[in-house]
């Protein structure tokens, strides 16, 4: 159990294992979402300048593989952490897709961006909502320029990372759910975490992740599982999951 004091201010970092028993698969296990496509040939600015509907019509296909998909208990028992914490808690994921919203959580710092939301890549439009697929043709904006997906890709700086880093700062719990640890900065924010305000550091997955040294505990199992029984929630005033 992972005990959380009213003094507590808790940061939760997620992957894509949380959303794994929703249907979504992860990157680097069995069956990954890249196997088949070479990460670079889809998702870095190199890409995107040597075939953009190459890259459109990869991301067409994960915005069409979301459909049906929901939230899992791990998702529901991090809403209800945020509900018990209010401010006192922030999430941030790497995660593209929505289920978090879904499953009743506000306010999370999606880093690596959004599935179902596109952008300029040349004016300063800022992104908006965007669920529809392009499988024959990149879409172009009003000044031209080419209407690309807001995904953070490789080689490119995630988002929000003033936010993200001042609440590493001053969180006392960082936990980290269903990631591989080895795509960056994302699997240096434990450290970042004991660092700076000595906080206690636990991960929550099948496996130890690669940059286990950096945590305190490992909960290993599956979240949907493991989430909702890792909190007491009558201490947090809150109703078990
Ligand atoms: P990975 O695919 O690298 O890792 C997924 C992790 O989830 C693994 O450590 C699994 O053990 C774990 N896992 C699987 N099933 C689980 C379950 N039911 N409950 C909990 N954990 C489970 O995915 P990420 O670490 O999220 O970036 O990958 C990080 C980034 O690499 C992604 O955001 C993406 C990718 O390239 C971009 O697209 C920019």
């Amino acid at each position: 159990m992972i005990d959380i004091s009213t003094n507590d201010r808790v940061f939760v970092l997620t992957g894509a294992g949380v959303s794994a028993e929703s249907g979504l698969p992860t990157f680097r296990g069995a069956g990954g979402l890249w196997r088949g496509y070479r990460v670079e040939d889809v998702a870095s600015p190199v890409a995107w300048a040597r075939d953009p509907l190459m890259v459109w019509q990869f991301y067409s296909m994960r915005r069409k593989a979301h459909s049906e998909k929901y939230p899992n208990p791990a998702h529901y028992a991090l809403a209800k952490l945020q509900e018990a914490l209010g401010d006192r808690f922030f999430m941030c994921t790497q995660n593209v897709d929505k289920l978090h919203e879904e499953a009743g959580s506000r306010g999370v710092v999606h880093m690596h961006g959004r599935l179902f939301q596109s952008r300029c890549d040349t004016c300063a439009r800022p992104p908006f909502e965007d669920a529809n697929t392009y499988e024959d043709n990149v879409p172009r904006c009003a000044c031209g320029g080419q209407i690309r997906p807001h995904i953070c890709w490789f080689g490119e700086t995630p988002y929000e990372m003033d936010a993200i880093e001042r609440e590493l700062r001053r969180c006392s719990v960082f936990m980290a759910v269903g990631t591989s640890g080895v795509v960056y900065p994302a699997a240096a924010f434990a450290a970042q975490a004991r660092r700076s305000g000595g906080a206690r550091t636990y991960y929550v997955g099948p496996e130890e992740p690669a940059n286990r040294a950096l945590f305190d505990e490992c909960y290993l199992g599956l979240a949907g599982e493991l989430l909702p029984r890792l909190f007491h929630w009558s201490q947090l005033g809150a109703v078990a999951v």
